[in-house]
Formats: C-alpha cells, sequence, structure tokens
C-alpha cells in the first residue's frame, strides 16, 4: 500500500505494480494528461512533474522537479505530487509562471510548455534567483522545438523576479501535517526499507530483486528495453544511505545520495566538479540520480565513476552485518559487471579530499552539452610540483568495457614536466591503454582522438609550455 498527495487530493493505492512509472499512472489512472510523454527516457522534460517532500530537520517542504517517465510511482510514498493541472485548481485563472509564458510568447505548438512551466515552478518554490545562469541551470533538461528558448528565459526572469505566493504556499501547514500522518509503506512489490539493517535482511532474503535508488538509469529498462520488474528494494528511504560525513581528508557519502545533495560538498573538495555536474544529466535528473547508482549500475560511460576513480576512491560493500572496503579501481569485473556478491549492496562511498599541488580535472566529450551521454569522460588527478608530476592517475569512461585507468600513460607521466616532449611520449602510450570499440556515439578513432586532444588540454590547463 502506498499513500501520496496527488494536487490537493488524498491518496491511496493498496497494491502496485512494481515497475509502473508515475508517467504512467499520471497519464492512464489519474487522467492528468497535462504532463506530456515524449522521449520516454529523461531527454526532453516534457513529463516534468514538481514533487514536495518533508525535510525532516526543518519540518518544511523541500519542492524538486523530476521526469515522470523515468520515476516509479512506488517511490512517491508519502511524497507530494505536482502536476501542471494543480497550478490552476480553479481551471480560471492562470498561475504566475503560466501567465508569464503567455505575456512574452513562450509557447507554440504546446507540448513542451507544461514542462517548462514545472521546471520553472520548481524555481519558484526553491526562491531561486532569475538569473540568465539560474534559468539555463533549470531548463536544460527541457526542450522545445518550435518557440525557441529566448522567449522562455525572458518568461522565467520575468515571472522569477518577485517572490511568487500560491495557493501552495497557503496550504502549507495543511500539507505538512498530511504528509506527516503517512506511515511507512509495508508494500509487498515495492519494499520501502527504512534502515541499513532492514535492507540488508532485504536484500538477503530477496538476492535477485532490483535495487532501486533514482531509478533514472534502472527505469531505462522498463521504457526502452520492455523490462518488467515484479518486485523492486527502494533504497530512497534508508536514512543511512542519504547521509554525508567528512574527516579531515576524506568525504564518506552514502550510496543514495543524490547528485543535487552532494554537489556543494563535492565542489568544496575538487571545484571541477562544478561544471561536471552541470553537465552530468538535467536539473531533473540530477535532483533524483544518485552517485551510488552511478557507481553501481557499473555503465562504462556512466559520468562519475571516471573521477572517483581517478581519486582512488574507497566503496564500502556491505552484505548481512559484514562489510568490507575496496578500491573502486577494483570494483569493476566486465561490462556492467561487479564483485558484487548475491545479498551484497553499496553501502557509502569515500572520496579523498585533495592533497596540496594536486588537482583534479574532469573532461566530457558529448553531442549535446547538457543532459547528454558521454562519448568520452577523462579524468585526471595530478600533482605538480616544481613543474614537475610528481603523482598521476587517469581514469577514463567510453573507452573500454569499464572506466578504466590508463596504466601506460601515467607511467610515462610520471616525474616529467609539463612540455611537448611528455606530452607526445604520453600520447603514444595511450594507444597501449585504450581499444575502444566504434558505437553510435562515436567511432573508434574518434575516440582515439579525444583522448589524445584532452591530454593535450589537460597540458593546457595546467600552464604547460607547449
Ligand atoms: Fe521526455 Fe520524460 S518524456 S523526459
Ligand atoms: Fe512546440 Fe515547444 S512550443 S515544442
Amino acid at each position: 500500500m502506498i499513500q501520496f498527495i496527488l494536487n490537493d487530493q488524498f491518496i491511496q493505492l493498496d497494491s502496485i505494480q512494481a515497475d509502473t512509472t508515475l508517467l504512467e499512472y499520471l497519464r492512464l489512472n489519474a487522467c492528468l494528461s497535462g504532463t506530456k510523454e515524449g522521449c520516454a527516457s529523461g531527454d526532453c522534460g516534457a513529463c516534468t512533474v514538481v514533487i514536495a517532500k518533508l525535510d525532516e530537520s526543518s519540518a518544511d517542504l523541500e519542492y524538486a522537479s523530476l521526469n515522470a517517465c523515468i520515476c516509479l510511482l512506488g517511490s512517491m510514498h508519502g511524497k507530494q505530487i505536482i502536476t501542471v493541472e494543480g497550478l490552476r485548481p480553479d481551471k480560471k485563472t492562470l498561475h504566475p509562471i503560466q501567465q508569464s509564458m503567455v505575456d512574452k510568447h513562450a509557447s507554440q505548438c504546446g507540448f513542451c510548455t507544461p514542462g517548462f512551466v514545472m521546471s520553472l515552478f520548481a524555481m519558484s518554490k526553491q526562491k531561486l534567483q532569475a538569473t540568465h545562469h539560474d534559468v539555463i541551470e533549470n531548463i536544460d533538461g527541457n526542450l522545445c522545438r518550435c518557440t525557441g528558448y529566448l522567449p522562455i528565459i525572458d518568461a522565467a526572469k520575468d515571472a522569477l523576479q518577485q517572490s511568487i505566493t500560491d495557493q501552495f504556499d497557503n496550504k502549507k501547514s495543511e500539507t505538512i501535517g498530511k504528509l506527516q500522518s503517512i506511515k511507512a509503506s509495508q508494500g509487498e512489490r515495492f519494499i520501502h526499507p527504512a534502515s541499513v539493517k532492514d535492507l540488508a535482511r532485504k536484500v538477503i532474503e530477496n538476492p535477485n530483486v532490483r535495487l532501486l535508488a533514482g531509478g533514472t538509469d534502472l527505469v531505462l529498462d522498463i521504457t526502452q528495453g520492455s523490462q518488467q520488474y515484479e518486485n523492486i528494494i527502494y533504497l530512497g528511504n534508508v536514512k543511512e544511505l542519504k547521509q554525508i560525513n567528512e574527516t579531515e581528508t576524506e568525504l564518506h557519502m552514502g550510496a543514495a545520495v543524490t547528485y543535487e545533495m552532494a554537489e556543494d560538498k563535492l565542489v568544496e573538495i575538487h571545484p571541477d566538479f562544478k561544471l561536471h555536474l552541470q553537465r552530468l544529466g538535467s536539473k531533473q535528473i540530477r535532483n533524483v540520480g544518485t552517485i551510488g547508482g552511478n557507481i553501481a549500475n557499473a555503465s562504462p560511460i556512466g559520468d562519475m565513476p571516471p573521477a572517483l576513480v581517478a581519486l582512488d576512491t574507497a566503496l564500502v560493500l556491505q552484505k548481512g552485518d559484514v562489510q568490507r572496503i575496496v578500491k573502486m579501481n577494483d570494483f569493476y569485473t566486465g561490462y556492467k559487471q561487479t564483485i558484487l556478491e548475491d545479498g551484497e549492496f553499496l553501502r557509502e562511498i569515500i572520496i579523498p579530499k585533495n592533497k596540496p599541488n594536486h588537482q583534479l580535472k574532469i573532461y566530457k566529450i558529448s553531442k549535446r552539452h547538457a543532459d547528454d551521454i558521454s562519448a568520452i569522460c577523462a579524468a585526471f588527478y595530478l600533482g605538480v610540483e616544481d613543474d614537475k608530476i610528481v603523482s598521476c592517475r587517469i581514469a577514463m569512461g567510453g573507452m573500454a568495457a569499464t572506466v578504466k585507468r590508463a596504466n601506460h600513460c601515467e607511467k610515462v607521466l610520471l616525474n616529467q614536466s609539463l612540455n611537448q616532449e611528455s606530452l607526445d611520449h604520453a600520447k603514444t602510450e595511450i594507444l597501449k591503454d585504450y581499444q575502444p570499440l566504434d558505437d553510435v556515439r562515436a567511432s573508434r578513432e574518434y575516440r582515439i582522438l579525444m583522448a589524445q586532444n584532452l591530454l593535450q588540454r589537460l597540458f593546457i590547463d595546467l600552464g604547460a609550455a607547449l
């Protein structure tokens, strides 16, 4: 059984299919067809809705946009779902965001418009400044094929320059009361463990059941691969997996920490994560996608693993009460394969903080700036003293069946100066490290050339005399 609020209506569903998406439910069951289906893969933003959930520390509501097409309905237990229909319950007055879209002629065919409106509505609820940059960052997962983006950005700036008070603010305490009254779900097919102990037990009892964190990858199996999942174990309510702690030298992140939750800390310890996270998925994806999910799905083109391997990140794996710590470099065994045993799960990610005279550089090559999959993602963690490379770790995604270190290249760079000779040598050696495949994203030749060019870019960024 799951309970949630849909716009202002309290909903209880006694049984659900574990693999029902939120978009399917909204359009087919709740008959709220304002939320559109474009790509069904998190790429267009037509299905954007806003979720409000209780922040337990402040007892306030936190709002975030997400893609309903790659979100499973079961994960909505205990939350409020706001769709475009909820913005004008009386069907007479437009919400200030909608009015601004009309005033600025920001819609033509209108297919993308509900998605843009909901992304901007999320911004209004987070009381974000409507600078050009902020608006772009918050609509980077929304595509429009006919209007063009300038009128939409103008509408956003106009609507958001003043603080908007709407029916959701007026009903806030009522909504908080309703959400607080919802107890933990006891669903049998969509399982919601509430603690690591509970999770460890459920994973051992159900070793073949898929674990779901943000779902931004797993749900593609359902919408694109026609895969059916009878049971799911959802990690989003496991408190320990949502925690971030730190020591003097390390950041410890629970496996279900989202990109959005981690961003400030990651950028604080390694500033290059700032741009990298802006290019990782879209706002809707970063709001729910998790770093643990990006690691555990073992995709060779995941955006976080190259940087984490270059930093020598360690993983805490747990089975029952027993934990083991492994280096991330030893975690992958083949294409989408890891050393995780039956009944074992990723519990924590331990990321080393920056060392003196070291720098992390991350470069992503993709066709679209935001919300796209890498053709190549290269990460370099270099220590440079007196113009000499004193330590060097390089990891690349998209170049092999797993994210992989460039051992030959690292070896020849060690103790060398940042100059043309060592760059040329490294460019030759990297050919021994990778024999990439051709696929729809890039040819083998393109990938090799890019890897060499990214080495050159690294040297330039580090101030090499070339
Ligand atoms: Fe395109 Fe959901 S339908 S992102
Ligand atoms: Fe037609 Fe945006 S108005 S796709």
